[in-house]
């Protein structure tokens, strides 16, 4: 219960999902936390160490309003975790420059744009941690991914450069590859048991992930005891991708 006393964290992407969970872990381990999530997300929370903030990730202004609120309330900045996230995009022959655009602004632009403005504060912290949330379709792909796949292959190498760029100040950069977890993002599909299954099979531990099990791998990054992990991608997928 006390592995994140006294930090102060930023989840993005929090009203739903992976990003809920870890906020609810993370106030649960002792941690301050500002959830961000869009306009018109469910930004209720009951535990008041979590404070939030309805912002578009894609909008110009947003990381300073996230970063500056973040300071404002708590006073200073640990752990950002940049997990908000959308799929679609569709076929590559078909793909508009809009839909293949509002993927990257989400996926990875806003990743790079909030990491940027949260980098002093972070360098500042003695336990400064920037996570990323990828995904295994970093590594793979699947039918109309095109967009999603570039972005999220984007995020494991950006991942890397904050890593290698930060690590003087002691600050770590690493991303989670979640695989097939019950969340918003896949509800409609995963909410068909037929589909459900042939996801849950692909999994050695013959199960869909919930979003507690992405969050445990976030707070393990952001704890004492990642600290001597940087630079990386951590699968949690429960063994899907290790089949060829
Ligand atoms: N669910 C899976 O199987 C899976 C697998 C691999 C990776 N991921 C990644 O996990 C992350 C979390 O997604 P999730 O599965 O928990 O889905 P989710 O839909 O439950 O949560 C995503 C959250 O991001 C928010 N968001 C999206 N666009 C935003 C914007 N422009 N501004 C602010 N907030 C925005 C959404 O409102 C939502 O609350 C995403 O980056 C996703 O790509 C999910």
């Amino acid at each position: 219960m006390t592995r994140l006393t006294d930090r102060v964290a930023i989840v993005t992407g929090g009203a739903s999902g992976i990003g809920r969970a870890s906020a609810t872990l993370f106030a649960g381990e002792g941690a301050k936390v500002l959830v961000v999530d869009r306009p018109g997300a469910d930004l209720t929370f009951e535990d008041a160490a979590i404070q939030t903030l309805a912002v578009d990730l894609a909008d110009a202004a947003a990381p300073g309003a996230i970063v500056a609120r973040a300071i404002e309330r708590f006073g200073k900045l640990d752990v950002l975790f940049n997990n908000a996230g959308v799929g679609g995009g569709g076929l590559a022959a078909d793909m508009t420059d809009e839909a293949w655009d509002a993927v990257q602004a989400v996926n990875l632009r806003a990743v790079f744009r909030l990491s940027r403005e949260a980098i002093p504060y972070l360098i500042a912290s003695p336990y400064g941690r920037i996570i990323n949330t990828a995904s295994v379709m970093a590594q793979g792909t699947d039918w109309g991914l095109a967009a999603y796949c570039a972005s999220k292959a984007g995020v494991v190498g950006l991942t890397r450069s904050l890593a290698l760029e930060l690590g003087r100040h002691g600050v770590t950069a690493n991303a989670i590859m979640p695989g097939a977890i019950f969340t918003g993002m896949t509800q409609a599909n995963f909410s068909n048991p037929a589909i459900a299954e042939v996801w849950a099979k692909k999994s050695v531990l013959k199960r869909l992930g919930q979003p507690i099990d992405v969050a445990r791998v976030a707070l393990f990054l952001a704890s004492e005891d990642g600290g001597f992990v940087t630079g990386q991608a951590i699968a949690a997928d429960g063994g899907l991708t290790l089949r060829i």
